[in-house]
């Protein structure tokens, strides 16, 4: 069920799902999808929001995206998405790969197969504004005009109702965390600025963003960063180091009267802790895409993994009655809120989260 028009929910369930991979060639991401599927349908929220790279490869086939548009059907619930680089393409940067990069074609295939890649909405007293991350720094017309649309919601908005930022990839994480980044895991840092001064110095006070595969809540400059974990699967540690939560699973947001009255990690019922070239297979390497890969992923096709290398987080696993569809819960920073019937909090506290709010 897609949803064009702006939408007003005085207190709204959201969730959040992000970096799903999927294709016609990607099983075990099909079976997390149907996994989420099951959960959403148990639940019933008010909307789901798909923060990009719905498709494993829908920058380089069409197929993958009008797959991922067909998996986005199958919600039982309302939908937006926006897309990420590897549904269209990354944004440039000096010394890439040749034929990543997002260009107007591409940008084009998944406004016709999936629908708005900007768009805004409210809900829950916030107003969520979406952006396509992948055009930050292309240099397409569609950046231009996508700044513009930003800057004429962001002086509707501001000092008004909470807004709400969405974008598949980061916006900011510490200064050394920054510093020691690859060029393609956060905005580019020029855009960084320029998106600090369209707001005027009051920045969003949440900014959801995926891409990375990991759960994570940090506090910085007046906000809040959600980072929205994979369905799919997780990079190993030899990778990509764990700055939050390394858990496939989707997010929850209950937002009332403009305040987020709860977040927290989700692993439904049904879905399968995968990562990376330990458990299942690099795919973009299969389908000869090594060097092209745009994130961390891109690394995979060049190291060997072996299983048990990877040390992970300590997880405690308890019996517990619950409803279908639901496995267990991470609760987050602000989860006093409302709790889900039937959603068991589990007993202990991130390490990764721990850390980011000192
Ligand atoms: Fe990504």
């Amino acid at each position: 069920m897609k949803i064009d028009a702006v939408t007003a929910v005085a207190e709204a369930r959201v969730i959040l799902v992000s970096d799903t991979h999927l294709s016609t060639s990607a099983p075990q991401a099909q079976a997390n999808w149907d996994a989420v599927l099951s959960y959403v349908a148990a639940c019933a929220p008010d909307l789901v929001i798909h923060l990009g790279d719905l498709s494993l490869d829908g920058a380089g086939h069409a197929a993958d995206l009008r797959h991922g548009r067909a998996q986005l059907d199958r919600l039982p619930v309302a939908w937006h998405a926006v897309p990420g680089n590897h549904d269209i393409g990354d944004n440039p940067w000096p010394g890439a790969p040749a034929g990543i990069a997002v260009d107007a074609g591409r940008q084009q295939r998944w406004l016709d197969i999936v629908g708005a890649d900007h768009w805004s909405i409210t809900a829950g007293g916030w107003v969520f504004l979406a952006v396509n991350a992948q055009l930050v720094g292309s240099g397409l017309a569609a950046e231009d005009a996508q700044w513009s649309w930003l800057d004429e919601q962001a002086g509707r908005y501001r000092g008004r109702e909470p807004i709400a930022l969405i974008t598949h990839k980061p916006v900011a994480a510490p200064g050394p965390e920054l510093a020691a980044a690859p060029p393609h895991r956060f905005w580019p840092a020029s855009a960084r600025g320029r998106l600090a001064r369209l707001f005027g110095g009051t920045p969003p006070a949440l900014v959801m963003s995926g891409h990375v595969h990991q759960y994570r809540l940090l506090r910085l400059d007046g906000a809040d960063h959600l980072w929205v974990p994979t369905t799919w699967a997780v990079l190993p540690d030899q990778v990509q180091p764990a700055w939050g939560v390394k858990r496939c699973g989707i997010v929850s947001l209950t937002l009332t009267a403009g305040t987020l009255a709860g977040q927290k990690l989700i692993e439904p019922d049904g879905i399968e802790q995968h990562t990376i070239t330990v458990d299942l297979p690099d795919p973009y390497r299969r389908h000869g895409l090594a060097g092209y890969l745009p994130d961390e992923l891109g690394c995979l096709g060049h190291r060997a993994v072996r299983r048990g290398e990877q040390p992970g987080l300590h997880r405690e696993v308890v019996p517990h009655a619950r409803p279908p569809g639901v496995r267990h819960v991470h609760p987050g920073r602000r989860s006093a809120g409302r709790q889900q019937p039937g959603v068991r909090r589990k007993q202990f506290v991130s390490p990764g989260l721990d850390q980011q709010r000192r």
